[in-house]
């Protein structure tokens, strides 16, 4: 039979058939149904970036689920494409002609409800991931590699559909006189906002958002070494928990903590300059879920809308996604081992991830992470305060890392802090508080920003610790969730832990001559 007549013969057959119910939406609806679901799931994923394999955590899509969906969309093709097949070859017999297929039996009402469970399944995932893709959050403040704090800026924000990328800006917020724009068209934007002018007060609005008017002021002119002013140090928040903290937002140990940063600061009276996240701000890089809910957090109640923020990278943002190709969509920065100056202050972002060979895991400094770090902090050595945040600690649990959870980085870590006299690395990882003094630098590990699995340690004095090569315990043990305040002035650097119950845990003095 030529291919023509064939289908004319098919076409006739089912023309001819009377489809009870349920045969039409097992047959045609539910594969149409799972079609369609399959093809709004690979287009939204499309836009994200799906980096192989997925593993851990179990956050936002999952190799599982991946599979899951184009196997079931497939078999739901399959089965109606076959069932049609079948049904034309038994009323033709030509192919077939002594299988007697019946409709009717259990088995294919069986095979029906998995199909409508499959497309229910998919559904639910398009949802899901719809609601993660397609939403309005931001404006975020940072600073580009390149940008210094006193005269420039990045505004950032998170768009529910494709839009461009202007802002409006000036001194006042009645006269929005200025407009920055990228040629970015899209879900994502960073726009740089360039020539400011020092120590002032810029007022701006994100085109086409009803964010409102956002404002920000601008550092000190490069050079003064006599400002005052704090800033807020946080690391491993709740996002690093994935979607746990958005399917139960109540959980107590799941505190979104700028939400209590700006509440205590502005009952203290304290305008905060900008704030370092060290850190472990989503699930996984991929996961939509956990960014979604990262630019939320930085949002509330303008925390990183009114003041800039910068991330040293953790672990959690490389996690199935080790080129960062994510976290390079939601922060303009293309290098994350880089510096800012604030007034007297200078910080080093550390990312000590081997991009070589891929892997986290007993990680060793990078050589190049350290040369550009040596010639940073030398070409910095004039700045009174300096400060290393960085993901990982070269101390955890009284013991020099040399291996293993936070990889193979002391060695290097208390080099550059004694030969470029660095007065504090701030870290997180490990999701318990620890603080120690050693060869002259504050180290602190706060990993204590808001994760459900943060965990107390006191320490108790151990045989082989820091303090048998000259350092001293400074501090630990704190459960609840919380962050760093460092007060500045000319002459003295405050670092005080403060915890979401409202306590000040600790205050460590560094002072200047
Ligand atoms: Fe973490
Ligand atoms: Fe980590």
């Amino acid at each position: 039979m030529k291919p023509i007549a064939a289908l004319k013969k098919v076409y006739q057959e089912l023309s001819e058939f009377k489809f009870p119910r349920v045969w039409i939406i097992l047959f045609f609806i539910v594969p149409i149904v799972g079609l369609v679901n399959l093809i709004v799931f690979l287009s939204i994923t499309g836009q994200q970036t799906l980096v192989w394999p997925y593993e851990y955590p179990e956050n936002g899509i999952t190799l599982g689920m991946v599979l899951f969906i184009l196997g079931f969309s497939i078999f739901s093709i399959d089965i109606a494409i076959g069932g049609i097949a079948m049904y034309i070859f038994h009323k033709t017999g030509k192919i077939f002609p002594r299988i007697r297929f019946d409709f009717e039996k259990l088995s294919m009402k069986f095979i029906g409800i998995l199909l409508i469970a499959g497309s229910v399944t998919l559904s639910y995932f398009n949802v899901t991931l719809f609601h993660y893709t397609y939403y309005d959050a931001g404006p975020y403040l940072t600073w580009d590699n390149d940008q210094a704090t006193s005269d420039a800026i990045t505004v950032c924000w998170h768009s529910a559909l494709p839009q461009g990328s202007v802002v409006e800006y000036g001194t006042t917020p009645d006269n929005l006189d200025q407009y920055a724009a990228t040629d970015e068209f899209g879900r994502y934007h960073k726009v740089p906002l360039e020539d400011l002018n020092p120590s002032t007060r810029y007022y701006y609005r994100v085109n086409n958002q009803n964010f409102g008017i956002k404002s920000f002021l601008t550092g000190p002119a490069e050079g003064t070494f006599d400002a005052e002013f704090s800033f807020i140090m946080y690391a491993d928040p709740r996002t690093n928990n994935g979607i746990n903290a958005i399917t139960d937002p109540d959980d107590p140990h799941q505190e979104n903590l700028p939400d209590y940063i700006m509440d205590r600061t502005i009952t203290d009276g304290t305008d905060i300059a900008f704030s370092v996240i060290a850190g472990d701000i989503v699930g996984t890089g991929p996961s939509y879920d956990s960014w979604s809910l990262w630019l939320n957090d930085i949002s509330t109640k303008d925390f990183a809308s009114n003041h800039s923020h910068v991330v040293a990278i953790g672990n959690h943002e490389h996690h199935d996604d080790p080129q960062i190709i994510n976290m390079h969509k939601y922060y303009p920065q293309t290098d994350y081992t880089y510096s800012i100056t604030y007034g007297q202050m200078y910080i080093l972002m550390l990312d000590l991830y081997d991009y070589e060979a891929g892997e986290w895991k007993d990680v060793n400094f990078p050589q190049d992470v350290k040369d550009k770090a040596a010639s940073e902090l030398a070409a910095h050595s004039h700045y009174p305060f300096k400060i290393i945040s960085a993901h990982q600690s070269p101390i955890n649990y009284g013991e020099f890392s040399t291996g293993g959870h936070h990889g193979n980085i002391s060695t290097e870590v208390f080099d550059l802090c004694d030969t470029y006299d660095v007065d504090f690395y701030f870290c997180g990882h490990s999701h318990h508080y620890e603080v120690w003094n050693y060869t002259d630098t504050v180290y602190m590990m706060a990993g204590i920003g808001g994760n459900t699995n943060r965990k107390t340690w006191n320490y108790a004095g151990e045989s082989t610790d820091v303090t048998d090569n000259g350092g001293t315990h400074l501090d630990s043990g704190e459960w609840e969730s919380g962050w760093i305040q460092v007060d500045v002035t000319a002459d003295q650097m405050n670092i005080e832990t403060y915890l979401v119950n409202g306590t000040i845990a600790s205050s460590i003095t560094i002072e200047k001559n």
